[in-house]
């Protein structure tokens, strides 16, 4: 496999949880609304009744999830998968970990190792990446109610990017990952958005083809 292939595989372990998360609410959201049904000066939603409480926290758990299981799996796989497999199934972005803030503020107090587990590393990358991404897209829907665009209606770039890029920033202290992978995990979360919708559109999920 090719150093390409490699850090692709790499970035997309890291991000899944934050994808799976970010899909979640779509699925089993629902219920009281974030906003408490309450109107902005201009007469409009805070954020509308596609913002849950339910939503909300469903996708920071299944964030936390996805990463812990993937954490696991991969570790459980190595070791097993000895030889020379073309990809190396491994968590790479372990070793951003070394190089952040947090790791220093925590060696500083004594307690990084806690963090150095793969498991915990797993959960709390997956559950803070989508705490940032679910922040992303209530942030979205303020800024679309906002320029009144109805809740549910599209708003190109920032329904499908949003939530990335707060992921992405949330995590930073904590993972610092390389600035070159927005050049593969911004066009590749935009088209996979966009063919999510346009399967949850012809499935009946959601009324807006994009
Ligand atoms: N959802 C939820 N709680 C959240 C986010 C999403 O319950 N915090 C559910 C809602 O049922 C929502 C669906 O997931 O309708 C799709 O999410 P999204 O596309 O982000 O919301 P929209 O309904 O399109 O609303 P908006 O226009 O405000 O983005
Ligand atoms: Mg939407």
């Amino acid at each position: 496999m090719t150093d390409l292939g490699q850090s692709i595989f790499d970035i997309l372990i890291f991000v899944l949880p934050l994808y799976f998360g970010n899909a979640a609410p779509t699925i089993l959201g629902g219920g009281p609304p974030i906003d408490g049904g309450r109107y902005w000066k201009d007469g409009k939603r805070i954020l509308g009744d596609g913002k849950t409480i339910r939503g909300f926290w469903l996708a920071v758990l299944v964030g936390i999830l996805i990463g812990i299981s993937l954490a696991w799996i991969i570790s459980s796989l190595d070791g097993v998968l000895f030889g020379n497999p073309s990809i190396d199934i491994r968590l790479e972005y372990q070793e951003y970990y070394t190089s952040s803030i947090v790791y220093s503020l925590t060696s500083f107090l004594n307690i990084s190792d806690v963090l150095a587990n793969p498991l915990v590393l797993g959960g709390v990358t997956g559950g803070i990446s989508t705490l940032g991404g679910m922040t992303g897209d209530m942030v979205g829907s303020f800024i679309k109610r906002r320029s009144g665009i109805p809740r549910g209606k599209t708003f190109i770039f920032l329904d499908q990017l949003g939530f990335l890029i707060l992921g992405m920033l949330f995590i930073y202290p904590i993972i610092p990952w390389p600035p070159l992978w927005l050049a593969f995990l911004v066009p590749i979360t935009f088209l996979t958005h966009i063919a999510a919708n346009l399967f949850g559109y012809f499935t009946g999920i959601q009324d807006d083809p994009l």
